[in-house]
């Protein structure tokens, strides 16, 4: 069973090939033209995913050592995304698959994402064999579920306003630093000190504005970026160059510890004993440390993707087109899936 994946919900063109569950090759292009602009600009990358589309879903081909004559099934990210760009990818699976004439199905990108830290090259597949609490936190969502044996799932906070990766780019920004800057802050980090500046943690324990803040796993970070804005203009350029390190480090870990405290908050509600984190962020050092060592006191079981299934890829697309296959999900030859642009919109919609 050969499954080729494609994705282009933002700016990363990818396409992968999974046989019989396993991944057999992942070709990701990133897209490096916005980065004078200080975020992903929709045209933009619509057109280079248009340019690149053929030769990357041609090399995940060949990297399989296959013909598109051996595929079983095509499947695409259908959405959340730009939607100019989720729309070239869509477009081009769904072409493929008619002119193939093999199954289509379309993928929900977040939900590809929760299963990401399960992506098999071969060891076997490690998924727990209960429900999981699953943490999704990229550029554009910051979403905490539980997640169920036969992939259905319940979304039990989302975030208010900005996302984490948005945080991380924005505050980032802020100081300085190219697009996109949560791996700039990553590293500027290490040579940091976290607790140079407190900065607020919305909607937590530590927050002094919300009384109620337990049991409410809503995250919030607009607060955050105003704090960090308001706090920069106060000080001068040279003590800002002077403390880049430890004001990175402190915003790190202003996110880090709310993303932590609300994940740990729905395990122990719940009783839950496993704990997954994907999407960009979770490629986040700091992160994937703090949520160890409170998995590790608690006795949770923590997942996480390998660092190149972090960030948007094509391996998870088609890994969960195979999960979905697996679990008694008919693949149809129905060609004419429209994009959707929102979580929102996608929740309403029946593929
Ligand atoms: O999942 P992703 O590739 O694309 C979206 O679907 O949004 O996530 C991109 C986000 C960006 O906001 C980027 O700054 C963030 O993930 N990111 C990181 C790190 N690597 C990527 N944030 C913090 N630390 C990192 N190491
Ligand atoms: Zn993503």
């Amino acid at each position: 069973m050969n499954i080729l994946g494609i994705e282009t919900s933002c700016d990363e063109t990818s396409g992968a090939i999974v046989r019989n569950g396993n991944v057999c090759s992942t070709v990701i292009s990133s897209q490096l033209c916005h980065s004078s602009f200080g975020g992903v600009v929709p045209e933009l990358a619509s057109r280079e995913h248009e340019r690149l589309i053929v030769s990357i879903v041609d090399a995940a081909i060949n990297e399989a050592n296959i013909t598109k004559n051996e595929l079983d099934a095509i499947a695409a990210t259908a959405g959340p995304g730009l939607i100019g760009a989720v729309m070239v990818g869509l477009s081009f699976a769904q072409g493929l698959a008619w002119a193939l004439g093999v199954p289509f199905v379309p993928v929900n990108h977040i939900e590809a994402h929760i299963f990401s830290p399960f992506i098999s090259e071969g060891a076997g597949h490690h998924a727990p064999e209960g429900p999981f609490v699953s943490l999704t936190v990229s550029g554009g969502h910051t979403l905490l579920s539980v997640v169920e044996p036969d992939l259905s799932y319940s979304v039990v906070g989302r975030t208010l306003d900005d996302a984490a990766g948005e945080a991380f780019d924005k505050t980032g920004k802020m100081l300085g630093l190219p697009y996109p800057a949560g791996p700039v802050i990553d590293k500027l980090a290490e040579e940091g000190d976290p607790s140079f500046h407190q900065f607020p943690r919305a909607l937590t324990s530590q927050s002094q504005s919300s009384k109620s803040w337990q049991g409410n796993f809503d995250f919030s970070f607009s607060g955050l970026k105003t704090s960090v804005l308001t706090w920069l203009q106060r000080e001068s350029p040279e003590f800002i160059e002077l403390h880049k390190a430890d004001i990175a480090a402190s915003i790190q870990s202003a996110i880090v510890g709310v993303l932590v405290e609300k994940s740990m908050g729905v395990a122990r509600s719940r009783g839950i004993r496993a704990l997954s984190i994907s999407g960009g962020v979770s490629a986040n050092s700091a992160l994937r440390r703090a949520m160890q060592e409170a998995c590790d006191r608690e006795g949770v079981m923590l997942y996480l993707p390998k660092m190149l299934y972090a960030t948007d890829n094509a391996a998870m697309i088609a890994t969960l087109a195979n999960l979905k296959i697996a679990r008694g999900l008919k693949a149809e030859c129905r060609y004419n899936i429209a994009p959707y642009a929102s979580f929102a919109a996608a929740a309403r919609r029946r593929d």
